[in-house]
């Protein structure tokens, strides 16, 4: 009997760990990461009509339009590399997203929800740097760059300092809640306050349990 594909979503507050752990989820169980956030970010460099209308509202740290987003990632999970399982990180973020999801008949089977106390978050925000070369996520504290060549490519996201991120996590919580009520039943929360391994460790068993 075949078996069937994972589909998973991760979602949280903003640098509650979910690119952290899909980095780790997909090492792992090898399927196919879908970020809503980098999505969004590839269509802005590129310059598509897409980008161009969710360049000002990632700017404020606000809610991209449905309009732009919901299309975007329908396309994304409808392309080849999904039909092996696929893991969603930052989406649905909203009751709208949610329904659309639903009525597109694209049903994850666990929602992964990262819970961090918010006085964790910025400090998390604002330390984390990115190498654009693989993509890995790095923070000055928690998990410097290991080599000068490294730490000398590191780029920072514009939307993350302290005000933006004060708006990102004050648009999570208006949002929450509502994203959870449509996934109660399989809705499975992770402490992400931990070292990352450890984290991952919760995660793992659970989609092992899958
Ligand atoms: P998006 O890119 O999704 O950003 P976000 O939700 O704010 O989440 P982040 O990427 O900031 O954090 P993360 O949880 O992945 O944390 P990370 O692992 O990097 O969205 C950006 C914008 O796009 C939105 O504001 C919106 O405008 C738009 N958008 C996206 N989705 C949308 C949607 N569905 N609808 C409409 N608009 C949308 O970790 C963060 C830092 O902490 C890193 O430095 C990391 O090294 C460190 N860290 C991770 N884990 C640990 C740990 N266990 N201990 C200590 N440090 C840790």
């Amino acid at each position: 009997l075949a078996k069937k594909q994972k589909r998973i979503v991760i979602a949280g507050a903003p640098a509650s760990g979910k690119g952290t752990q899909c980095e780790m989820i997909v090492k792992k169980f090898g399927l196919t990461h879908i970020s809503a956030g980098d999505l969004l970010r590839a269509a802005v460099a590129a310059g598509t009509e897409a980008g161009k209308k969710a360049k000002e509202y990632m700017d404020r740290g606000d809610l991209v339009p449905n309009d732009v987003v919901v299309t975007m990632v329908k396309d994304r999970l409808a392309q080849p590399d999904c039909a092996k399982g696929w893991l969603l990180d930052g989406y649905p973020r909203s009751e709208e997203q949610a329904q659309a999801l639903i009525e597109s008949g694209i049903n994850p089977d666990l929602f992964l929800l990262l819970d961090v106390p918010d006085e964790i978050l910025i400090d998390r925000v604002v330390g984390r740097r990115l190498d654009p070369v693989d993509g890995t996520i790095y923070h000055m504290t928690f998990f410097p760059p290991p080599t000068p060549e490294i730490a000398a490519r590191l780029t920072q996201r514009s939307d993350d300092t302290e005000e933006k991120a004060a708006n990102r996590l004050a648009v999570h919580h208006r949002n929450v809640d509502a994203v959870v009520g449509k996934y109660a039943n399989i809705m499975k929360n992770v402490d992400g306050n931990r070292a990352k391994q450890d984290v991952f460790k919760d995660i793992e068993r659970l989609i092992k349990a899958m």
